[in-house]
């Protein structure tokens, strides 16, 4: 049996002050205990934020990190030791904004996998089509080659230890969610895509939906058999808006 995950995407949002009243929400929340949480603030107030949830189940991970596991001569970034120095469990890589604004490609986002494995990080690998692959039934094409293209380099072992978003760019933030059926479908054709190469491993993985993910349409998308819980945008930033997700997950 799979557990479920719901994580926390902050994305380039927040202030001190403003997380400071996150944190303290998020604090009073019920959340179950069979879901595995985490949030994943800007890196800036990752401290804060591991700090402010000192005791509370809800975990802390990175949005991004560098392609080299230690620290070194690397200008502006973050090493996934660093990171996990610094408290995270877990790191988000191949997010659908990096690869498109900053220009990362499946290599990049490959050495980032492994160097944060390599810190003892949980990669949190995204894959997901653009609305013109979609369109032009291109879907399964685009993710499989996503995917295909880290099995390839890395091979399947790494995948023991990871988690895999699901999210159509032309669902990120956009108030357009796939529906439970088409979220599932891609869901299916990723875990029979990992079975064909290690079936134990396919079955154990979990596999997060995002994209536009509320607490109004949660618990419909969790209920698919391979949706395994969600990585949530937005409505993260509302303590109560993400209980409920949380919650949902946990039914
Ligand atoms: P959204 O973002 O929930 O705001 O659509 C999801 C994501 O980008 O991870």
């Amino acid at each position: 049996m799979r557990r479920t995950m719901v994580a926390g995407n902050w994305k380039m949002h927040g202030t001190r002050s403003s997380i400071a009243e996150l944190i303290n929400s998020l604090r009073c929340l019920a959340l179950p205990s069979s879901v595995d949480i985490a949030v994943f603030p800007p890196c800036l107030y990752i401290k804060q934020v591991v700090d402010g949830l000192k005791g509370n189940l809800i975990q802390v991970g990175a949005q991004n990190s560098a392609v080299e596991p230690t620290q070194g001569a690397l200008t502006g970034e973050i090493s996934p030791s660093q990171l996990a120095d610094a408290g995270c469990s877990y790191v988000i890589v191949g997010h659908s904004e990096r690869r498109r604004m900053m220009g990362e490609h499946d290599g990049i986002v490959n050495r980032k996998f492994a160097a944060a494995q390599a810190c003892g990080l949980i990669p949190v690998l995204c894959i997901g089509e653009a609305l013109e692959q979609r369109e032009s039934g291109n879907t399964l094409k685009v993710v499989s080659y996503q995917l295909g293209s880290l099995i390839k380099e890395l091979g399947m072992s790494v995948f023991a230890n990871a988690v895999i978003a699901y999210e159509p760019i032309w669902g990120i933030g956009t108030g357009l969610t796939a529906t439970p059926q088409q979220a599932q479908d891609v869901h299916a054709a990723i875990r029979t895509q990992l079975s064909e190469e290690t079936s134990e491993i396919a079955q154990g993985i979990r596999l997060l939906y995002g994209g536009s993910v509320k607490a109004a349409n949660a618990a419909e998308l969790f209920s698919m058999p391979d949706i395994d819980g969600g990585l949530i945008g937005g409505a993260s930033l509302n303590a109560n808006e993400f209980g409920e997700i949380c919650r949902a997950a946990g039914n």
